[in-house]
C-alpha cells in the first residue's frame, strides 16, 4: 500500500546519500527537514522533501501536523528468545549479592539454560513472540537476536529455529546470532575446550545447512571465555561466513577487543571497562563499538565511556541487550534517554547511535536506519512534540504515537 505523510513537523535522520555508519566526529549532526512530506511506495521510502514540493498525487494521505517522523530504532543486540524470567535473582541483587555471586550459586546464564532446555520449541516461540510484538510497539524496526541459552546442540538449534520462525512470521527485520559460547555448561565444567570443539564441529555445520545464523558471538570474560577462545570461535565462524560480534569488557578487560578487531568483528559490545589501549585499537577499523546502557542501569555497573570514545572519533551504536539477567527490557527509547542522561551523549548522537549506527552493527544499513530513498519504510510517528530533544528528555513516557513496518501501520 502507498501512503503520503504530509505536514510532518520535522522529518528526522535524512540521508540523501547512503552512509555505512557515522564516526564520532559526524554523530553530533542529525539532518532533518522541517515541514516535510514523505512518500511510501510498496513498503519502501520512495520520496521525501519540503512540503512546498509535495507531489499532488492520488494516494492515501495522512496529515501529521505537529508530529515528527524518524526511522525505527535499530536494536543490534538482544537475547529476546528466552524461557521464563529471573526476577528472584533481581531481588537477591537488591539484597546485596553480585551478578557474579548469583552466577556462582547456580543462577545466571546456566539458570536460564536449564529453563530453556525444558521448554518446547512451540512454547519458546510463543513466549518470544510476545516480546517481539512488545518491542515493535516500542518503535524497534530492526533487531538482532542471539541464541546462547541452549548450551546443548539440541537447544541451541531450538533457539535458532525459533528466531527463524519469528523472521518468517513478522514484518520486522531480524538478524540471528549463534552465541553457543555464552557460558560453559555443567556437563563440560572441566572441559571447556571440548565444549568449544563441539560448537565448532557439531553445531556450526547444521547452522550452515539450515541457514540459521548471520553472525557468531562469544562472552569474552573472566570466568567465561578467554581471548584465545574468542579467536578460536571468531575464526571458526568466519569459515562458515558468519561475521563476529563479541560480548567483551563487561566486567574485566582481558584483550578481547583486540582479538575482535584482528578478526574483523562487525561489532564489540558492552565495553563498560575500557582501557586506553582498547579505545586506540578500535580507531580506523570497521568494527562498531556498541554500548548497552540499560544493562549498566540494571546491574549498577559502570556505563560505557561514550563521551571519551566519541570525542576521540570512534563511532558508537546503542542497543538494549534485552535478556532475562542483565537487561529485562527491550525499550530503545529508554536506552536513548539513558545514553543522554548517564553517558552525556547529545540527543543527536544518541539518535544516530540508535538508528544508522545500530543498523551497521547488524549489517542492515542498506535496508534500515535512515530516511533514504529505497530503504524500508520502518518508521516511528511521534505524538505532538516541540522538538526531537523531547524524545530522550521525556524518559519513561510514551512519545511514540504509531509505528509502521514496510509502510504498514502496526496496530496494538
Ligand atoms: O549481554 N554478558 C553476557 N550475557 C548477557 C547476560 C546474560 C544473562 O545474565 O542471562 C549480557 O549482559
Ligand atoms: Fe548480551
Amino acid at each position: 500500500m502507498n501512503i503520503l505523510f504530509k505536514n510532518i513537523k520535522e522529518l528526522i535522520q535524512i540521508r540523501e546519500k547512503h552512509v555505512n555508519f557515522l564516526s564520532g566526529k559526524e554523530m553530533g549532526i542529525l539532518p532533518t527537514i522541517k515541514n516535510a512530506y514523505l512518500l511510501v511506495e510498496n513498503g519502501l521510502i520512495s520520496d521525501f522533501g519540503d512540503m512546498r514540493d509535495c507531489p499532488k498525487i492520488d494516494v492515501k494521505t495522512i496529515d501529521v501536523t505537529g508530529k515528527m517522523i524518524l526511522p525505527s530504532w535499530c536494536d543490534s543486540h538482544t537475547h529476546l528468545v528466552f524461557a521464563g524470567n529471573r526476577e528472584d535473582e533481581f531481588v537477591d541483587r537488591i539484597k546485596g549479592l553480585s551478578y557474579e555471586e548469583i552466577a556462582n550459586n547456580g543462577g545466571g546464564i546456566l539458570n536460564s539454560a536449564k529453563k530453556l532446555q525444558q521448554t518446547s520449541e512451540e512454547d519458546l516461540y510463543n513466549q518470544s513472540k510476545v516480546r517481539l510484538e512488545e518491542i515493535i510497539q516500542l518503535g524497534t524496526g530492526a533487531v538482532e537476536i542471539k541464541s546462547g541459552y541452549g548450551l546443548t546442540k539440541e537447544s541451541e538449534l531450538k533457539m535458532l529455529r525459533v528466531i527463524k520462525k519469528l523472521k518468517e512470521n513478522y514484518p520486522i527485520a531480524i538478524k540471528a546470532t549463534f552465541l553457543g559460547a555464552h557460558a560453559v555448561p555443567y556437563e563440560y565444567k572441566n572441559n571447556k575446550s571440548g565444549y568449544l570443539q563441539m560448537l565448532i564441529d557439531d553445531i556450526l555445520p547444521t547452522i550452515q545447512k539450515e541457514n540459521l545464523a548471520d553472525f557468531i558471538d562469544i562472552f569474552c570474560e573472566t570466568g567465561y571465555f578467554s581471548a584465545e577462545d574468542t579467536h578460536q570461535i571468531l575464526a571458526a565462524g568466519k569459515k562458515y561466513g558468519l561475521a563476529g560480534k563479541i560480548h567483551v569488557n563487561q566486567f574485566t578487560a582481558i584483550g578481547g577487543v583486540q582479538i575482535g578487531v584482528e578478526n574483523e568483528a562487525l561489532s564489540v559490545d558492552h565495553l563498560e571497562e575500557m582501557r586506553t589501549e582498547d579505545i586506540n585499537i578500535l580507531k580506523n577499523t570497521k568494527t562498531m563499538p556498541v554500548a548497552l546502557p540499560a544493562c549498566s542501569y540494571f546491574l549498577s555497573i559502570p556505563y560505557t565511556p561514550a563521551r571519551k570514545m566519541i570525542d576521540t572519533g570512534l563511532p558508537l551504536a546503542l542497543a538494549t541487550d534485552y535478556n532475562p539477567g542483565s537487561s529485562p527490557s527491550g525499550n530503545m527509547s529508554f536506552v536513548v534517554s539513558t545514553a543522554c542522561v548517564k553517558m552525556k551523549m547529545t540527543p543527536e548522537e544518541a539518535i544516530n547511535a540508535a538508528t544508522i549506527n545500530g543498523a551497521y552493527a547488524m549489517n542492515s544499513q542498506n535496508e534500515v536506519g535512515s530516511i533514504t530513498k529505497g530503504k524500508l519504510a520502518n518508521l516511528i510517528l511521534t505524538k505532538e512534540i516541540n522538538s526531537y530533544h523531547f524524545i530522550p528528555y521525556s524518559f519513561g513516557n510514551h512519545t511514540i504515537e504509531k509505528v509502521f513496518l514496510k509502510g504498514k501501520e502496526i496496530l496494538k
